[in-house]
């Protein structure tokens, strides 16, 4: 079979061949199809990246029909039963699972990085008492970037192996603060012998005790979690991340981007509008009449439908087994049968089925964090928090992609021609 494409220009009846590598032609291909010397050439018009690949990536695989995610070859299911989050980072980052000197030296650095320099917390202290945490994350670690100078050497792999520890220790410490900053409650320092759930939880909860102990069941739920949002290829903030890391930006820069992305109710904030959502339905029977208003276009399902997955989503199924084990400790979240009188409805409905909108990774993830005791606004920074060891491990695959330039689409201009500047009395 030939690997190529044969194209006839219907304006010239020149006829063209392109290459066909990885079930993929190279848009810029298309510029040696031209009506004449000076014209431009043809280039491609994909609003939203619908059908354009960015990147060659090694990371993660994701197959939406089928239901498919794996992270370097390994299935996410696999993952989540046997692995941790920390091991899971590594393995995104370095390709391969550590062994166990290789583990223990990487959650040794990671763990000896989790302090924030004071000047950071008093940095925090300024924001206003009712601040979004999410929009305290993306504007600290943005300040990162001012304490770290030396993250600008983007080529030097130390220095990159450095940022890395800073990054993955760091953001779960500010993420908490932000969060005891808005309750007033004074801020609690990093325990390094707690896992790395184990000590988020710390960091979030501990009040008069001498030594927070985490539930050991949210401890694991909570893990099992940052393993499912580790990473996802392609999506809005990665490809923030490696937009903006495209200009050689430092790392923390870029992570304040891409976690500026993630913020958007369609994109990491839709777990947030979740818990909304439920809460409004407010009951079971009130289901129906909650479907037919998204039906007739009022608005959206939200945590339903993905721009990859056409089927079940993998994550949003481990979710829900997660959520058994949680709420057998926590005691069950009634908002948890109306998620899932939603689900059975909106399943059997031609409208979701022809469209194939399922569950995604946040239609039970808020529930889960719900009994953990998380405020929703916490949510997008739950998402941010592992979602961290990916946007890394794409900027740093793409960094070392020779392949890679600066980001920077083509448009297709559609404003005024050439006109003369009006004086303002002709105006
Ligand atoms: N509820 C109702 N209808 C929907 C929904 C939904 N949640 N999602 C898509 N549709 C409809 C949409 O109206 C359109 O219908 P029609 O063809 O009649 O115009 C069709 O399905 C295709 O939608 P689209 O907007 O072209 O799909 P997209 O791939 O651009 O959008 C999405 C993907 C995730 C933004 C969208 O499904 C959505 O807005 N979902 C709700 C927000 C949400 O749960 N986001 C979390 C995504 S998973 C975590 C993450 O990656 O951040």
């Amino acid at each position: 079979m030939k690997q190529s494409l044969s194209v006839t220009d219907n304006r010239t009846g020149e006829q063209y061949t392109l290459p066909i590598e990885s079930g993929t032609i190279r848009a810029m291909d298309l510029r040696k199809i031209k009506v004449s010397d000076d014209d431009f050439g043809l280039i491609s018009y994909d609003p939203a990246f619908m059908n354009t690949a960015s990147c060659r990536s090694k990371i993660t695989f994701i197959d939406g029909d089928a239901g498919i995610l794996r992270y370097r070859g390994y299935p996410i299911e696999q993952l989540a039963e046997k692995s941790s989050y920390l091991e899971v980072a590594y393995l995104i980052l370095h390709g391969e699972l550590p062994d166990k000197p290789q583990l223990e030296d990487w959650k040794w650095h990671i763990t000896h990085h989790t302090f924030i320099h004071e000047n950071i917390k008093k940095f925090m202290d300024g924001f206003h008492h009712d601040a979004h945490p999410m929009g305290m994350l993306v504007g600290t670690i943005g300040a990162l970037s001012t304490f770290y100078p030396d993250a600008k050497s983007i080529h030097d792999a130390e220095s990159r192996q450095k940022q890395i520890y800073r990054l993955i220790g760091k953001v779960p410490t500010i993420a908490a603060f932000a969060y005891r900053h808005s309750t007033g409650v004074p801020y609690a320092y990093p325990v390094n012998d707690l896992s790395y759930a184990g000590n988020f939880l710390n960091m979030m909860f501990k009040m008069t005790e001498v030594k927070y102990q985490p539930n050991t069941v949210l401890e694991r739920a909570l893990d099992v979690l940052f393993i499912l949002h580790a990473d996802h290829e392609q999506n809005c903030s990665t490809n923030a991340m490696r937009s903006i890391g495209s200009s050689q930006a430092d790392p923390f820069s870029a992570v304040a981007g891409a976690a500026a992305a993630l913020y958007g109710p369609l994109h990491g904030g839709a777990n947030e509008e979740v818990l909304r959502m439920l809460r409004e339905i407010g009951s079971k029977q009130k289901v129906p009449e909650y479907i037919k208003r998204v039906k007739s276009g009022e608005f959206r399902l939200m945590g339903f439908g993905h721009r990859v997955y056409k089927n079940y989503d993998p994550r949003a199924r481990i979710i829900k087994r997660v959520a058994d084990e949680v709420f057998e400790s926590t005691g069950k979240n009634p908002l948890l049968d109306i998620a899932l009188e939603l689900e059975r409805i909106a399943l059997e409905d031609d409208y979701f089925v022809s469209r194939k909108l399922y569950p995604n990774v946040d239609f039970y993830s808020g529930i889960i964090y719900q009994a953990m005791r998380f405020p929703e606004e916490m949510f997008p920074v739950l998402f941010a928090i592992p979602r961290t060891s990916g946007w890394i491990a794409q900027w740093q695959e793409m960094l070392l992609d020779p392949e890679q330039k600066i980001a920077r689409p083509r448009q297709i201009y559609e404003g005024h021609s050439q006109r003369d500047f009006v004086p303002m009395e002709r105006r």
